[in-house]
């Protein structure tokens, strides 16, 4: 038997999953890690901390499987997308990495701005200059922390960082580089105009591939850490959501997917490059070859209901340790229990700022309509709407775009929920499916791997093939005709409160 191993490094926590060639999970481990938010706004994570969960979760496949190391023929790397990585000259970190959903870098955005005119960032990165992509916090370490920026060797994404303790290389690929902001994303390369522009030297970013190209191999001092053969070749792999696209087999135009994680993410795959011009959602390089995708981001999606177990829901935790289950699926039953509309709750998913389809890092989180009558369940249920509301506002700007979507897959730990599926089901107004195997990101990068070891010959003949729908939830009309009503109030709340929003800011 022969197998490929996918390791997807997200913010909660590292997942490794070892796969056989038909895609099937032989052993898989998750290990979780802190989020440091020293101040409002800000979210680091320790790279050696992604590191150590992938040395225990490729130890923990390999001792699970009880395999022969030798019979996996590649690695394939995903991961949480648009952090910062500060490596010196010995490859060691400089300081945390300061990830995808910080926002401290409204300043460094108006210089972006400033220096290059939002039209030219625009026309060459295909995204509007955005505190939650790298160039800005690149920009931040250079003003804030200049003895760091001059200390700095090498800057990194999260699963290249990874790839660098594995291989002993430098490099990253089309579909995570594109969320760094210093790319060309229409020609595939860095862009010099935008490195020179923002003063970023491209020695010290690293070789760009693309998604199925083998970047490097297992070298020896990796090999005897974790336990995997010496050689094993690790290719370019993906960005989370580029990954997650393989793994739920969206690799044609025309179809799309939701993830639910801590983001909440709408993904679409395109044959050309389109730009919403009001920047409204990204534009990336997708993880296949030669196709591009439009990609929203919102920044708290399972955070939202994360935030509310941790903080609210401690009796449900309590109940789910006594019955052995997930807290989520408490939580969930009570929401079930509720109407359409919470009973007149709304909820705005803003905890860290936000990205799509509001490029804002000043707004945050708020229930609108409390009422004494209100219980858990109303605060659940709202939230879970509210997250959905926003994929919802996202899906609307794809179709303004032209970006059909009449059929949607779903995936993520949100994709867990029938009560979740079937609210997506209603406000999209199309079905929504899951997929068999749960995996998403270490799949997709599995499968990556696959073709780039030559196991698989194509990707989107591999993925039309292994990828097997499971449950489809068809919308219910009148459900829809419900939700609507509660979503035009919750398009309005973000324009009603926007000065607000700057005021508590600049407070
Ligand atoms: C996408 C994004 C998030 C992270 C989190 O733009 O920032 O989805 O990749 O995993």
């Amino acid at each position: 038997m022969e197998y490929l191993l996918g390791i997807d490094i997200g913010t909660s926590g590292t997942k490794t999953v070892l796969f056989d060639l038909e895609a099937n999970a032989v052993a898989s481990k998750t290990h979780e890690y802190p989020l440091y938010q020293e101040q409002n706004g800000w979210a680091e994570q320790e790279p050696e901390d992604w590191w150590e969960a992938v040395k225990v979760g490729i130890r923990s496949v390999l001792e699970q499987s009880g395999i022969n190391a030798e019979t996996i023929k590649g690695i394939g790397l995903s991961g949480q997308m648009h952090g910062l990585v500060m490596l010196d000259h010995q490859g060691n970190p400089l300081r945390k990495s300061i990830i995808w959903c910080d926002q401290r870098t409204g300043k460094e955005v108006e210089d972006m701005n400033r220096i290059l005119t939002p039209e030219k960032i625009l026309a060459i990165t295909a995204n509007p200059a955005l505190t939650g992509f790298t160039a800005a916090k690149i920009l931040w370490v250079k003003k804030n922390e200049p003895e760091i920026y001059k200390q700095c060797a090498h800057i990194l994404l999260p699963k290249d960082y990874i790839r660098y303790k594995l291989t002993g290389e430098f490099a990253t690929e089309v579909s995570d580089a594109s969320g760094m902001q210093l790319m060309d994303v229409p020609k595939r390369t860095w862009s010099s105009e935008v490195l020179d522009a923002f003063g970023i030297d491209q020695s010290l970013l690293g070789k760009m591939y693309e998604s199925t190209d083998v970047t490097g191999a297992v070298h020896k001092e990796a090999a005897e850490i974790t336990g995997l053969a010496q050689g094993i070749i690790v290719v370019g792999g993906a960005g989370d959501n580029p990954a997650a696209a393989i793994g739920t087999g969206i690799v044609t135009e025309g179809s799309a997917f939701t993830t639910i994680g801590t983001s909440g993410v709408v993904y679409a795959i395109s044959n050309q490059v389109a730009i919403d011009k009001k920047g409204r959602v990204h534009t990336l390089c997708a993880s296949v070859p030669g196709k591009w995708t439009v990609m929203s981001c919102t920044q708290g999606a399972g955070l939202s209901l994360q935030w509310l177990r941790n903080h609210v829901c401690s009796e449900e935790v309590a109940e789910a340790k006594k019955k052995g289950v997930d807290p989520y699926e408490i939580m969930t039953d009570l929401a079930s229990r509720v109407p359409i509309g919470a009973n007149k709750l709304l909820y705005l998913p803003y905890l860290m700022g936000e990205r799509s389809p509001h490029p804002d890092p000043d707004c945050r989180g708020t229930f609108f309509g409390l009422s004494a009558i209100h219980e858990r369940a109303e605060l659940i249920r709202a939230v879970l709407e509210g997250v959905a509301y926003s994929q919802l506002e996202c899906v609307d700007v794809f179709r303004e775009m032209g970006v059909a979507v009449t059929d949607m897959m779903i995936c993520g730990g949100g994709a867990r929920s029938d009560l979740w599926r079937q609210m997506f089901a209603d406000l999209y107004q199309c079905p929504v499916s899951t997929i068999k195997a749960e995996q998403g990101g270490a799949l997709g990068a599995a499968i990556l791997a696959g073709v780039g070891a030559g196991v698989y010959k194509d990707l989107e003949e591999t993925c039309n093939r292994l990828i097997l729908k499971k449950a489809v939830q068809e919308p219910i009309a009148e459900n829809s005709l419900e939700y609507q009503k509660y979503y035009n109030l919750y398009k309005e709340l973000y324009v009603t409160l926007f000065a607000s929003f700057k005021k508590l800011a600049a407070l």
